[in-house]
């Protein structure tokens, strides 16, 4: 079994507070991961780190066996959508061919406009294409980076949220077709997540976090009271609070 990502003691400090404690998991190529965990639990910051936004951190990253200075795999990223820039000045679809890195869309050929649409149409914001990207709603606007990380043929996707702010209808859609990329390409996802029967029902693995993993492995047997007691409650604002099973069992 090839692996794609490993993960080795990861953790993240940012001025003397822990954001990440202890990170550890390995998953297969082809994989799908959910991140699941509140508000404030460092699923953004693992995303970023993996990414190799976020220099400061220890314990090791590795991607199909590569140290990630050395990856060469192609990795694609869509952010949260409160980060999501609408203030680029160009049209749907060319933010879409912008995945290609060719810098001026007139030399994109007939037969990239065609797959930037084909996807465009997958994902049901065909009809935006032509507008400007300040025009968008916030949910078509998250598609949009969507179909422009999948033009590109990741080996990797890592996906923050990428239902949110997406009506209930489309949202399936949106699932469902993460899966179904993933199962067609064996694609490696990563995919952030608050929607817990998303998870246990589109991804094989699950990562609990609060600051510090509370459990890893198969999706179907993440779900426990147990688990999510441990993952949702003790949800303090002192950064260095500990937690885990000791907190319930002496609370
Ligand atoms: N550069 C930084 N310096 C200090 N603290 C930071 C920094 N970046 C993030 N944090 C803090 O780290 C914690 C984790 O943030 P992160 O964005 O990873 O959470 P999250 O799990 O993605 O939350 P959400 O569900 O709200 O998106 C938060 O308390 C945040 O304020
Ligand atoms: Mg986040």
């Amino acid at each position: 079994m090839e692996s794609a990502i490993k993960v080795s003691s990861l953790s993240v400090n940012a001025n003397k507070f822990t954001l990440l404690d202890n990170i550890n998991f390995e998953l297969p190529k082809g994989a799908y991961m959910a991140i699941v965990g509140p508000n404030g639990s460092g699923k953004t910051t693992l995303l970023k780190t993996l990414l190799g936004l976020n220099k400061n951190y220890s314990g090791e990253i590795e991607f199909f066996a590569q140290t990630i200075n050395k990856n060469k795999s192609k990795i694609a990223y869509v952010p949260q959508i409160k980060t999501l820039d609408r203030t680029f000045p160009a049209i749907a679809l060319e933010l879409v061919l912008s995945g290609l890195k060719k810098s001026w869309s007139f030399i994109v050929g007939k037969e990239d406009r065609l797959k930037a649409y084909n996807i465009m149409e997958k994902l049901s914001i065909s009809h935006v294409a032509n507008r400007q990207l300040n025009e968008l709603s916030g949910g078509e606007l998250q598609r949009v980076y969507l179909a422009r990380c999948l033009i590109t043929n990741p080996s990797i996707l890592m996906l923050d949220e990428p239902a949110t702010g997406i009506d209930l209808v489309c949202e399936k859609s949106v699932n469902n077709i993460i899966s179904e990329y993933n199962r067609d390409f064996n694609t490696t996802i990563i995919m952030v997540t608050h929607d817990w029967s998303a998870a246990y029902h589109h991804t094989n693995y699950t990562l609990l976090l609060n600051k510090k993993q509370v459990f890893f492995g198969e999706s179907h047997k993440a779900f426990t009271d147990i688990n999510l007691q441990n993952t949702f409650s003790h949800i303090g604002h002192d950064h260095g609070i500990s937690f885990g099973l000791k907190d319930i069992v002496n609370a």
